[in-house]
């Protein structure tokens, strides 16, 4: 293949994330994605059909300023504590910026370049690396995917506790595991560098490490409305932290990061968390009913404390239940790597799309 002539060797040869299928084709049972299986509230519709008037020519609010006043009074912090971005994706990719010197290539691996993580994990995070230039360091979770006890991470000295950058997934991403709060602090609290609570499916979970963010001035929770408030569409997450590190990175955000309708719409979801906490407990009930229907039918299937499961599929390969499922319209994610090939990741969507799907193992297991 000839050279490139304009782009970077890092952009030519980077491997881009690959976001999970938004299918042209109507009538599939998605649960691909792990978006919420209901719609936003009436309220929220109202809001931001009511703001899609004239003012869309005017620029919006470029910190967010009355929505960060309200998540402060949520969590209990300033809105100096909190920034907001074009979901929580943007807000990753800027940490990665503000806080992770990109590698010199000639010189010897620094600390100061490292990006760390568990896998299997978000698997945006490498991507984040690569595109930054930095250093990945990648550490294998358990075989059961819990974290290594701090006694192992420190034996086996693949964990850095220099690291620029240290991005936790927590409820883990695809296991659908959980972290006792206990353990994420003790690695908080032994980290020289950041590190990122990843929360984004946190509104499925027993616990979240939100004092966390709050108490150590080097950890940020990244928190985004796209999971449990059913508002991917309008791209909108958050970070909260110590106001020195969110001080830096309003500081390299775009002007106006996060749309004004975006910004409506999280207003609104804030004003009405009761018919959200309402959908997390249907979605968990069918989480709970799914997991064990499935097993039944010989599945393995993970406790899962997030809106999707992780699940061994019997008699066929993981890969091939896939195609066999999407051929009876029905869409889940199997990622390819080593330690999660042989499942399937599973959304939960409605009680009667769990039912569909359950019907259609049945049918293709046996
Ligand atoms: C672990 C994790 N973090 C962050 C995100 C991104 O969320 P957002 O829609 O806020 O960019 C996802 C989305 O899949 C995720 O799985």
């Amino acid at each position: 293949m000839t050279k490139p002539k304009y782009i970077r060797p890092l952009v030519s040869e980077l491997h881009a994330y690959v976001p999970g299928e938004q299918p042209k084709i109507k009538g599939l049972i998605k649960l691909n994605t792990n978006e919420n299986p209901y719609p936003p509230s009436p309220r929220v519709l109202k809001a931001v059909q009511a703001a899609a008037d004239g003012r869309l020519r005017l620029y919006p609010n470029p910190a967010a300023d009355r929505l960060r006043a309200q998540l402060a009074k949520l969590h209990h912090c300033k809105p100096e504590n909190i920034v907001v971005g074009n979901g929580s994706d943007e807000l990753l990719a800027l940490a990665t910026r503000c806080f992770v010197e990109p590698a010199p290539k000639a010189h010897k691996r620094s600390a100061k370049s490292v990006i760390q993580y568990f896998t299997p994990s978000y698997s945006l995070y490498p991507v984040l690396a690569d595109i930054h230039g930095a250093t990945k360091n990648a550490v294998p979770l358990n075989p059961d995917f819990s974290i290594p006890k701090m006694a192992e991470l420190k034996r086996a000295k693949l964990w850095d506790f220099n690291a620029a950058l240290t991005l936790v997934t927590t409820p883990n991403a695809p296991s659908g595991r959980s972290y006792p709060v206990s353990q994420l602090e003790r690695i908080c609290g032994a980290q020289r560098g950041v590190v990122v609570l990843d929360e984004a499916y946190v509104d499925f979970a027993k616990e979240n490490a939100m004092p966390l963010a709050l108490k150590f001035e080097n950890v940020l929770v990244a928190r985004t409305f796209s999971k449990a408030y059913s508002l991917c569409f309008q791209r909108v997450g958050y970070f909260v932290g110590h106001p020195d590190l969110i001080d830096a990175l309003h500081k390299i955000r775009d002007s106006y990061n996060v749309n004004g309708l975006g910004q409506v719409a999280a207003e609104a979801t804030l004003d009405d968390l009761d018919y959200y906490r309402a959908n997390f407990k249907k979605i968990i009930a069918t989480r709970e009913w799914l997991s064990r229907e499935l097993t039944k039918l010989g599945f393995r299937v993970l406790p899962s404390e997030t809106n999707f499961i992780l699940a061994r599929p019997p008699v066929f390969s993981a890969q091939d239940w896939l195609q066999k499922l999407r051929s009876r319209k029905i869409l889940v994610r199997w990622f390819s790597a080593p330690e999660v090939k042989n499942y399937l990741r599973i959304t939960i969507g409605t009680q009667r799309e769990a039912e569909a799907l359950v019907k259609a193992a049945r049918r293709l297991g046996h």
